[in-house]
């Protein structure tokens, strides 16, 4: 760690945050208040969802409820009516949009992809890069015609955006015509939201720092038949320093396993091929429930379900122990690809991104992985030009990447999220460095990405068939186990199996193939 960043770390640890009083009882009352006033009552007393006060959390009871139903008033109100929901971010989010569509499809509405044609349009929001956040808001300004056109048409934000009191007050005073924003934790509501949108006068805000409980029985309007996801937990503990997640999306809530269990065997009954566990932090599965029992336990019973694949994404590598690493080795449905963040490869930066992790402790992991997994695929996330990074620490996160020899990585320029720690750090490094940074390392990640594709030319493997490649509508694609694309000719009635290909041609990010005999042994 430099000086300029050590000095700038106390400076942070120093700050207490600021006491906050109960956001929900003022969206209450805000939501009491009329149009003209509306404004006033928002400068003067309105506390917006508050960042601070998220960190504060405390160890509260989760109440878990298995009681969601909707009211009969609201069950028929979309007959004849449409919904669009426009979802961005991670597999978190495109769940969740499947979650409020399912809500949508039990109060009669339909689905529609054409914005002329909805009643109600969603933007499910994404917070974790400053760029990610600005496409919403020009979505936002294209959706503003419609909303003059047709005054019925309700539009709404909720995700993770609408979990930041910046992004509230900067929609409440320059969007006043989008009639809803609402966070993650009350999606439940929705059914009570539209309500309030379609007959009331003002914007209707519903968004609480404090996470709600953990809902149940809520349907999903899943997309697809073929790979389902399936929540394990909710919200993230860790606070890295550069990280929103733990603001937007609260503290960590696991689901029960009975639950989880339950749910996988009824999509393997559906004839679903595979499953995603999701989780901002899985490997921190269960520890709030204080049973003794972790992803690995919950893998373990997974394993014996009649489904041929199960993922989970995302891995923390400081709670990937070693009852995982044991169950995962055991193969079948449980697969050799492990996606597993490591951001940085320099350990001072690791420290000030509060990672809890060093470089070594890191390389230990993905040893230990290797040596019970020897074909495992590891691919992990990367931030570049965090503040005051120097040449010879992002030189560190190169040499990681040789060294450990990720097959992909999703890498990214930090972008300051406000209300974060990072966010306060002054940062020396230009925005021409940290482009000249990414590039690089993008070479090198690309070129391993090529060269493990290469070592498939010729093998067999088995890929579980999709549909129709995006790029050309001739051909089928599918993802072999450790989550390689494969193209391919074959007949349609294929889709929705799994089927041994021989690999013809490696490219960058993908590889094409043939379908072969059935009796060919997979590798
Ligand atoms: N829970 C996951 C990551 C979720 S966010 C984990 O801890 O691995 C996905 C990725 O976005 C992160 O791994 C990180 O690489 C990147 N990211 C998060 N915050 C960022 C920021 N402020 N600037 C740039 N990239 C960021
Ligand atoms: Fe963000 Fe860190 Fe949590 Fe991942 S583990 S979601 S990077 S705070
Ligand atoms: Fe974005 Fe929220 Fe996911 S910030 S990455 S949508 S958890």
């Amino acid at each position: 760690m430099n000086e300029q960043q050590r000095k700038e770390m106390s400076q942070i640890r120093q700050e207490k945050p600021a006491d906050v009083k109960s956001d929900k009882d003022n969206l209450e009352r805000i939501k009491q208040k009329t149009s003209e006033d509306f404004m006033k009552y928002f400068e003067t007393t309105y506390q917006p969802p508050s960042l601070r006060k998220a960190q504060r959390r405390r160890k509260e009871d989760v109440k878990i409820h298995y009681d969601f139903n909707i009211s009969e008033e609201m069950a028929g109100v979309g007959e004849g009516r449409k919904y669009m929901i426009r979802t961005y971010g991670c597999q978190m989010n495109e769940h969740d949009t499947e979650v409020m569509a399912g809500i949508f499809e039990e109060m009669g509405y339909e689905s529609t992809n054409d914005t002329k044609e909805a009643d109600i349009i969603l933007l499910n929001t994404c917070a974790i890069r400053e760029n990610a956040e600005n496409k919403v808001f020009g979505e936002i300004g294209h959706l503003k015609p419609l909303k003059l056109e047709n005054p019925d048409l309700i539009i709404g934000v909720c995700g993770c955006m609408s979990q930041e009191e910046s992004v509230v007050n900067r929609i409440l005073k320059k969007h006043p015509f989008i009639d809803l924003i609402f966070g993650t934790h009350n999606i439940h509501r929705l059914p009570q939201l539209v309500k309030e949108a379609m007959y009331g006068k003002e914007m209707v805000v519903d968004v609480w720092s404090k996470e709600g409980d953990i809902i149940e029985n809520l349907p999903r309007a899943r997309k697809g038949k073929i790979k389902g996801w399936v929540n394990i937990m909710y919200g993230c503990d860790k606070f890295c320093t550069y990280c929103i997640v733990p603001y937007t999306r609260g503290k960590e809530r696991s689901r029960l396993p009975e639950d989880i269990i339950q749910e996988v065997r009824h999509l393997a009954a559906q004839g679903y091929k595979e499953v995603t566990l999701l989780g901002q932090n899985v490997n921190a599965y269960g520890k709030d429930l204080d049973m003794g029992y972790g992803l690995g336990d919950l893998m373990d019973e997974l394993r014996a379900i009649d489904i041929p694949r199960i993922r989970f994404t995302t891995s923390h590598p400081r709670d990937f122990d070693d009852r995982l690493i044991e169950v995962l080795a055991k193969g079948g449905n449980m697969l050799d690809h492990i996606h597993l963040p490591v951001q940085s490869g320099n350990s001072d930066i690791l420290k000030i991104m509060g990672r809890k992790y060093n470089r070594e402790q890191y390389m230990t992991l993905v040893h230990k992985i290797r040596e019970a997994m020897p074909e495992a695929t590891l691919t992990t996330d990367i931030i570049v030009g965090f503040p005051n990074e120097t040449d010879e620490q992002f030189e560190d996160t190169l040499s990681l990447v040789e060294e450990v020899g990720f097959e992909a990585a999703y890498t990214f320029i930090y972008s300051p999220r406000e209300g974060t720690p990072a966010a306060r750090m002054s940062d020396n490094v230009s925005m021409e460095v940290k482009k000249e940074r990414l590039q690089r390392l993008n070479k090198i990640v690309n070129q391993q990405a090529a060269d493990s594709m290469k070592k498939y030319e010729g093998e067999v493997v088995e890929v579980l068939v999709e549909g129709e490649s995006k790029k050309n509508k001739e051909v089928l694609s599918g993802y072999t186990k450790r989550n390689k694309l494969v193209n391919f000719r074959g007949p349609r009635s294929s889709i929705g199996q799994l089927v041994k290909i021989k690999i013809t041609e490696a490219k960058t990010w993908s590889l094409n193939g043939e379908m072969v005999e059935e009796t060919i042994e997979v590798k």
